[in-house]
């Protein structure tokens, strides 16, 4: 196999491509001639077709999936001292979010199979403080709602989705992530199934939890309220009317990109199935069904994974940990004491996992490549 130089930057198989063509050009461009960049009428249009697509009564566009968790926490109910139960192994926001309402996010392991929160773990986590569960469909693999479902039937426990990585994922009962009604933030960073550049949605199946999310992502104003009166605190987590055009158009090409990106995650399955102790992202089973966001794979146990990035990129393959452990980040370390040892499934996955290439239209060409320089590097 040839080496390929770090500086034959041509040549690198980079970690994600948004697909953006010449209809979100043209989608912008109608925008930036209307002269209404924000409060128009695609901020509407654009909810109304992404509550449609995964089948929830209403939506929410908001600023980022981040502004979506933390309006929906806000809307359940979650208030200071609080206890959010939620996953370590996530991106930190999921977390954060509790703690912008001086609420605490208490951590739960996860399964190590789906690397999802583990329902019997939130179990044993739940206290009197307890106000919302958390999950968070990690990786696109869609968390055991009914399972959290049948734990929040006891009064005054919310359930707030973190669906920003599983645009396109049903649950094994049929109903698409977002479909259930609890509200579930959905993120539009570039990186995502569908992107606005920046941008998020909240679904939800309650009204009035509409009603107060669309007022406070608008600086706490009511919908019949006049211009600069404003009935409640609130914070500016608007969704432009630019990003909502290019998020309408992304809807559009949604089956499609889902499609290419599980034809690429196939092609990995293949490219892979021969390096030894190399763990590859669970099938989908018992009926769920995975939108596909990532690649992570879990290096063999002892692995140094930094040496292997290091050997990647000079094969000109980009790859990257992916998910550090929220609770063993230094902030989380200092404000909670937290440890290693707590969460033991969590750490051991979050130690060897390692986000390979992957984007829709990523040529078998380009996943050969990668699965022949990983082999090399782990077998070589
Ligand atoms: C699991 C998870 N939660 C929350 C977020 C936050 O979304 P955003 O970056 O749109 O604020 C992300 C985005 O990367 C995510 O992957």
């Amino acid at each position: 196999m040839a080496v390929v130089s770090t500086q034959d930057t041509a040549r690198v198989i980079p970690l994600a491509r948004p697909v953006l063509g010449e209809e979100e050009e043209a989608a912008v461009a109608e925008v930036l001639r209307s002269g209404q960049l924000s409060l128009g009428p695609r901020v509407p249009a654009f909810e109304q077709a992404f509550a449609e697509r995964v089948g929830a009564p209403f939506a929410c566009a908001v600023s980022s999936g981040t502004a979506g968790l933390h309006l929906a926490l806000r809307a359940v109910g979650v208030s200071d001292g609080d206890e959010v139960i939620t996953s370590p192994f996530s991106f930190v926001a999921s977390a954060n979010v509790a703690l912008y309402e001086r609420a605490r996010p208490v951590f739960a392991d996860i399964d190590p199979v789906t690397l999802n929160l583990d329902p019997a773990a939130a179990a044993a986590a739940v206290t009197e403080r307890t106000r919302a569960l958390l999950p968070v469909h990690i990786f696109g693999y869609p968390a055991d709602l009914p399972a959290f479902e049948a734990l929040a039937a006891r009064p005054g426990l919310a359930i707030v989705e973190d669906a920003c990585e599983a645009l396109g994922a049903r649950h094994r009962d049929g109903v698409a992530v977002g479909g259930r009604g609890h509200p579930a933030a959905f993120g539009f960073y570039a990186n995502k199934q569908l992107t606005t550049g920046e941008g998020g949605m909240v679904t939800l199946g309650d009204e009035a939890l509409k009603v107060r999310i669309d007022s406070e992502r608008n600086q706490g104003r009511a919908p019949d309220m006049g211009w600069l009166d404003h009935d409640r605190l609130g914070f500016n987590y608007r969704l432009s009317d630019i990003a909502s055009a290019i998020g309408l158009v992304q809807l559009q090409r949604l089956e499609g990109m889902l499609a290419s990106r599980a034809r690429v995650a196939a092609a990995y399955r293949e490219a892979l199935a021969g390096i030894e102790g190399l763990g590859l992202p669970c099938e989908d089973r018992d009926g769920d069904v995975r939108g596909w966001f990532v690649f992570v794979v879990q290096l063999p146990r002892g692995r140094d994974r930094d040496a292997t990035m290091l050997a990647l990129r000079e094969l000109g393959v980009q790859s990257k940990p992916y998910l550090p452990a929220i609770h063993l980040m230094s902030f989380y370390r200092e404000r909670f004491g937290h440890r290693p040892g707590e969460f033991p499934v969590c750490e051991d996955v979050a130690d060897r996992s390692l986000a390979l290439p992957f984007f829709p239209g990523m040529s078998e060409g380009a996943v050969e490549r990668v699965g022949e320089a990983l082999g090399a590097v782990l077998q070589g």
